[in-house]
């Protein structure tokens, strides 16, 4: 059996969740499980994010996946539905959704009672200048204002494109539209904080916040790490030492030779590749974890192994090596890999084994 295995603390979710309720204590939280919960299995993940007033997902199968495992609660489709047919099984399964054109409103439109009948709230986008999805101001004042008038209960939502980033001008820009609409559709519901927002501006969490790669325990900030958040790495990536070498200077190791080794050294081969989700690094250098100690990989990542440097490690067959999780940050792996934590975590490969702890 492929000695590679992706372990899942449910108990870290749980604290990360938390977190949310302490961060945001009168905003309703909107977990976001889309991606098959950021890669992390969405069959483990929701029952530990059972606290979770609703989810959060991108398309109608992840949706019904969610239903079909038999969790109740309100769930929101963040891009909608994409044709007129999937209208009629979101108003049975009780999913809401966001419209952000034209198209959509004219769907909605012609289930509109059922929708009403259901309860179901509407989420009306704004685009305040991520440019991706949504209404511009002035139009989705008045969208806003129809819909209402119509009998639909809405929630005015919004996505930031640099809540991550310092003092980016767009900032200002997506808040205050965000903060005019709302004023100008009073009442209406709010939402606009994905986990980075929801850290740096309290004062924006309204009715629903939407954190994502907060509950998994990775960070929104390039600067901060999960210690400094205090939130707990969810997801453990581990594989094992399949065998044990010694080179000789001058002696290469894996594709390309492009590791010489200038002394006597022992390498542990381990059960990891890219064919997992490990990614390849190069030109750039990898690092794991063992027993806490980190060290790093040696030549090129390959589809199902890698080589690390055993030198003064006391390594044996069957030795459990962390390629992310506690002890070596998702994040500071993205990082040497000129990529985000977001994407590692989501492009794991269905080989490694899965298991809840
Ligand atoms: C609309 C929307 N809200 C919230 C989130 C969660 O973002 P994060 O994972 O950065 O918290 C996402 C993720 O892409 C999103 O698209």
């Amino acid at each position: 059996m492929r000695q590679a295995t992706v372990y899942i603390d449910s108990e870290a979710l749980q604290y990360n969740l938390n977190r949310v309720k302490q961060l945001a204590p009168t905003a309703k939280i909107v977990s976001m499980v889309k991606a098959n919960a950021y890669g992390h299995g969405v069959k483990d993940c929701l029952a530990a994010l059972a606290d979770s007033d609703a989810f959060g997902v991108a398309c109608l199968e992840e949706a019904l996946e969610i239903r079909n495992l038999g969790f109740q609660q309100p769930i929101t489709l963040i891009e909608g539905i994409f044709s007129a047919d999937e209208m009629q099984i979101v108003i049975d399964q009780r999913i809401e959704i966001v419209v952000h054109h034209q198209q959509q409103l004219n769907w909605l439109r012609a289930h509109k009672d059922a929708y009403i009948a259901k309860d179901l709230k509407v989420w009306v986008k704004l685009n305040s200048g991520m440019n991706r999805l949504g209404f511009k101001v002035p139009e989705i004042i008045e969208v806003i204002h129809q819909l209402k008038a119509e009998g639909l209960t809405c929630v005015l939502a919004m996505h930031f494109a640099n809540a991550d980033a310092d003092n980016h001008p767009l900032n200002e820009q997506q808040k205050n539209q965000f903060l005019q609409v709302k004023e100008a559709c009073a009442p209406v519901l709010a939402s606009c904080c994905n986990s980075a927002a929801i850290f740096k501006w309290p004062e924006l969490n309204f009715d629903f916040v939407r954190p994502g790669i907060m509950l998994y325990g990775a960070s929104p900030f390039a600067d901060k790490t999960v210690h400094d958040l205090d939130l707990k790495p969810v997801m453990t990536f581990s594989a094992e030492v399949i065998a044990l070498n010694t080179i000789q200077a001058g002696e290469s190791v894996g594709y390309g030779s492009t590791f010489v080794a200038d002394q006597a050294m022992k390498l542990a081969i381990v059960s990891i590749g890219y064919g997992d989700g490990y990614p390849r690094a190069f030109p750039k250098q990898n690092y794991v974890a063992i027993n806490g100690q980190q060290t790093r990989v040696i030549g090129r990542v390959a589809m199902d192994m890698i080589a690390i440097d055993a030198t003064g490690l006391n390594l044996t067959l069957g030795t459990e090596v962390e390629l992310w999780g506690k002890n070596r940050l998702v994040d500071d792996v993205a990082e040497a890999n000129g990529t985000i934590g977001y994407e590692l975590l989501c492009r794991l490969s269905a080989r490694p084994a899965r298991k809840l702890k």
